[in-house]
């Protein structure tokens, strides 16, 4: 077999707002990246897997087609083209294997500030603007409301001002570009995140392996996010309760203090936040020495 056949394909969005934590959360799985002259693509040094650096929208299509393996891309991305290829009688073969928990935002139906907005019926032979138009249809079939779809291909927030729409229908992530344009979002359609989609069509072994290391690895990464390793100092006595103050920790490590037998050792590792409350609640049930470190890799 070719050498390039056994290389796992992954495509990226090549400028927008998914591009730097997608390499980055590929990075910290332990892949080493350099960028080609034409931008293009990323050759991976370390390990048998290049970046193609594309437009999301081209996204769903090339790993449906199989051109690449798996593709970083939003979900609102996903669910626009799933629907699209379905409306043209075309299957979409690629299936969505992991969450990234990055890229959140929400995609929206907003109106003109100080628009009244009763719900879906204050939608009926308005106009529209989006570039959503399959998720935008799926909805108002869904509602039963007969409204006009104008798409635009991008700046969706300056249609009303232009007198070509009513409504606009677009992605709201800090809700900056709405308050801009004077929109305010009236419902949500999608909440999104980015994820990772993987072609349906059959990898040989040594690549769905390879597969199925990074997005161990992936899990790794994003668990550890949050997490943090605390060590203590508790009574005895109150273990039970420090125990149970531990966030999202299964079964801290409990180690005997040299020549002071009424007292204990805690190591734990929280794979939730640790507030400083929670520290300040530890300390009240008799903790002492505490101690909160960062954790770097986990494999579970
Ligand atoms: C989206 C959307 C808005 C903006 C909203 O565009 O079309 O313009 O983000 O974000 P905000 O609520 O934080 O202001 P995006 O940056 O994804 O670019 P594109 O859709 O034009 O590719
Ligand atoms: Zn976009």
């Amino acid at each position: 077999m070719d050498s390039s056949e056994q290389r796992i394909r992954i495509a990226v969005q090549n400028s927008g707002r998914l591009t730097d934590h997608s390499r980055d959360l590929l990075e910290r799985c332990g892949l080493k990246l350099t960028q080609s002259k034409n931008q293009l693509f990323c050759y991976g040094e370390n390990m048998p897997i290049d970046l193609l650096l594309v437009r999301d929208d081209d996204i769903p299509g090339l790993v449906s087609d199989d051109v690449c393996d798996l593709g970083i891309v939003g979900l609102n991305v996903v669910e626009e083209k799933r629907l699209a290829f379905e409306n043209d009688g075309r299957k979409a073969l690629f299936k969505q294997v992991c969450e990234l928990d990055f890229g959140h935002c929400r995609l929206s139906l907003a109106a003109p500030e100080g628009e009244e907005f009763h719900g879906p019926e204050s939608l009926v032979n308005k106009r529209i603007a989006t570039s959503y138009v399959e998720l935008l249809k799926k909805y108002l079939k869904k509602k039963n409301v007969a409204a006009e779809i104008v798409y635009f291909s991008g700046a969706v927030e300056i249609a009303p001002q232009l007198g070509i729409a009513d409504y606009i229908c677009d992605l709201v992530s800090t809700g900056s570009t709405l308050t801009a344009n004077g929109l305010a979002e009236v419902d949500v359609l999608l909440e999104s995140e980015a994820v990772i989609i993987q072609t349906k069509a059959p990898l040989n072994v040594a690549k769905q392996a390879l597969i199925d290391r990074i997005l161990q690895r992936l899990d790794g990464v994003l668990q550890v996010r949050e997490s943090k390793y605390i060590m203590l100092h508790a009574p005895r006595a109150a273990l039970a309760e420090i125990r149970a103050l531990l966030p999202g920790s299964e079964a801290p490590t409990v180690i005997p203090l040299e020549g002071v037998p009424d007292k204990v050792a805690i190591h734990a590792v929280c794979t939730e936040t640790v507030f400083w409350e929670t520290l300040e609640n530890l300390k009240a049930a008799g903790a002492s020495s505490l101690l909160v470190l960062p954790v770097e890799k986990m494999l579970a």
